[in-house]
C-alpha cells in the first residue's frame, strides 16, 4: 500500500495482506483463507478507496520517457484509462493492436504503475475450453484481487489485461473457426459487460459477488492478417471512383469493428470494445532512439553498470543504427534489441569480471578505466578495446 492511497478499509484489514510473498506467488491452497478475508472486509466495510490521480500530462510525459515511437497510441491509451477512472459510468474495454515488441505490454505496465492501479496480466492462450466454464474469469479476478493486496475496493477499480487475445479468434482469413477459442471469448463477456462475476472455491461452498462494472479490461494482440482485411475493405470502397481530398466520403483507415469480426472475433465481443488503439510499427530509427534515449534502454543499462565500476564507454553514434538494423532482421520489434546488446557486452563483461581489481578495497574501481566499442562489435563481440 503506498502513501497516495487512502484506504478506509485499512482498520478492518489484517496485516497479513502486507506479506509480499503472498502477492508474488499465487498459492491455491491459501485461497480459502484469503476468501474469508475477502468476505470479512466486504461485509464489514462499505468504505471506498480514494486514489489521488496524477495529472494526465505528467503520466504521459513519464511514459514517453520509456516508450519510443508510440506518442499517439500512448496518449490514446492514457486517455481511455483516465476516462474509465474519472467517468465511472463509462465502462471501458480497450483493445490494443500491434506487432510483437512494439511496446503494448510495457506501455500498459508503465501507465498502471504511474497510476498505482492494481492489475493482472493474463495470457489468453493459457485458457482453454476444458474444465468448467467461468473458472478462467474467476482466476483472473482472483489474481487481480491478490495484486490489489486483497483490497476488494481497489480490485474492483483495477485492470485486467488479457494478452494474445487474437490467438482465440478463428482467423476469418483462412476460413477457420476456432470453437474452443470462441468459448473462451464468450466467457470473457461477463467482465466486459460489467456484470457480477461469482468467484467460488473448490473447498467451500463459498461464492463471492464481484461487481465488474468499474473494472478496466484491456485486450492486447498482434492480429497478424488483420492488415490485409483492412486493405481489402479500403480497396473495395475505392473501386470505381477515386477518393481525393475534396471527396465528401472519407475512408476510415483505422481498424474497424467489421475488420475484427471478419478476422474471427465474435460480434457480441467486438460490440463491447469501446476503444481500439493501433500501435505503430517500429522503424530502424525508432529502435536506435530506444537505445539512445529510452529509460528502458538496455544499452544505457550496461553503460551505467560499467560506469559504476569506474569504466567509461566510448562508441560512435552510428553504433545504435547498426544494432537497430541487426535487430530489425528478426520480427520481434524492440524485443530483439536486448539480444543484440547482450551479445555485444558478453565478452566485455567476462573480461571485466575476470580481472582483479586494482584497488580491491575500493568497491567502485576496477582495473579498467576505458572501454571502446568498434562498430564491428555488432557482428563480432571481440571487436573492442579495454584498458
Ligand atoms: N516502443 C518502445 N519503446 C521502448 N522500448 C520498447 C518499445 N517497445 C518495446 N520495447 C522494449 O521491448 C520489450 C518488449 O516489449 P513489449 O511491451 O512486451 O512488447 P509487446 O507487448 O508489444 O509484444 C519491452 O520490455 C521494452 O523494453
Ligand atoms: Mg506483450
Amino acid at each position: 500500500m503506498t502513501d497516495d492511497v487512502i484506504d478506509q478499509n485499512a482498520t478492518t484489514t489484517e496485516n497479513s495482506t502486507k506479506n509480499p510473498k503472498a502477492k508474488a506467488k499465487r498459492n491455491k491452497s491459501k485461497r480459502p483463507n484469503a476468501i474469508n478475508r475477502f468476505l470479512k472486509e466486504n461485509s464489514e466495510g462499505q468504505g471506498s478507496t480514494i486514489t489521488k490521480l496524477p495529472r494526465i500530462q505528467d503520466v504521459e510525459e513519464s511514459v514517453l520517457r520509456c516508450i519510443i515511437g508510440q506518442d499517439k497510441p500512448v496518449r490514446q491509451i492514457i486517455t481511455a484509462i483516465y476516462k474509465a477512472i474519472v467517468f465511472k459510468q463509462i465502462k471501458t474495454n480497450l483493445l490494443i493492436i500491434g506487432d510483437s515488441g512494439t511496446g503494448k505490454t510495457e506501455t500498459i505496465r508503465q501507465i498502471l504503475n504511474e497510476l498505482n492501479l492494481p492489475y493482472t496480466i493474463e495470457d489468453a492462450t493459457k485458457y482453454t475450453q476444458e474444465g468448467y466454464y467461468g473458472a478462467d474469469v474467476e482466476d483472473m479476478i482472483y489474481n487481480l484481487y491478490e495484486n490489489a493486496n486483497e483490497d476488494i475496493e481497489r480490485a474492483k477499480n483495477g485492470v485486467i489485461v488479457i494478452d494474445e487475445i487474437d490467438k482465440k479468434a478463428g482467423n476469418g482469413v483462412s476460413g477457420e473457426r476456432d470453437v474452443s477459442g470462441r468459448e473462451v471469448l464468450n466467457s470473457l463477456l461477463k467482465i466486459i459487460e460489467g456484470s457480477n462475476v461469482v468467484v467460488s472455491t473448490d473447498e467451500y461452498p463459498f461464492s463471492i459477488n464481484f461487481d465488474t462494472s468499474n473494472l478496466i479490461v484491456i485486450f492486447l494482440g498482434a492480429f497478424s492478417g488483420l492488415e490485409e482485411i483492412r486493405k481489402k475493405r479500403l480497396n473495395s470502397t475505392q473501386s470505381g471512383f477515386r477518393l481525393n481530398k475534396d471527396s465528401k466520403v472519407k475512408q476510415d483507415t483505422r481498424f474497424l469493428k467489421q475488420d475484427l469480426i471478419k478476422y474471427g472475433l465474435p460480434e457480441e465481443f467486438v460490440g463491447r470494445i469501446n476503444t481500439i488503439v493501433e500501435m505503430n510499427k517500429l522503424t530502424k530509427q525508432d529502435l536506435a532512439l530506444i537505445l539512445r534515449n529510452s529509460k528502458l534502454s538496455i544499452f544505457r543499462e550496461y553503460q551505467r553498470e560499467l560506469r559504476n565500476r569506474g569504466i567509461s564507454l566510448y562508441y560512435k553514434g552510428k553504433l545504435f543504427e547498426l544494432i537497430a538494423a541487426k535487430s530489425l532482421l528478426t520480427d520481434t520489434g524492440a524485443r530483439e534489441l536486448n539480444n543484440t546488446v547482450n551479445y555485444i557486452f558478453d565478452r566485455i563483461i567476462y573480461e571485466v569480471l575476470s580481472n582483479p581489481k586494482k584497488y580491491p578495497k575500493k568497491r567502485h574501481f576496477d582495473k579498467y578505466k576505458k572501454c571502446t566499442l568498434d562498430l564491428g562489435i555488432v557482428d563480432d563481440n571481440s571487436k573492442y578495446t579495454i584498458s
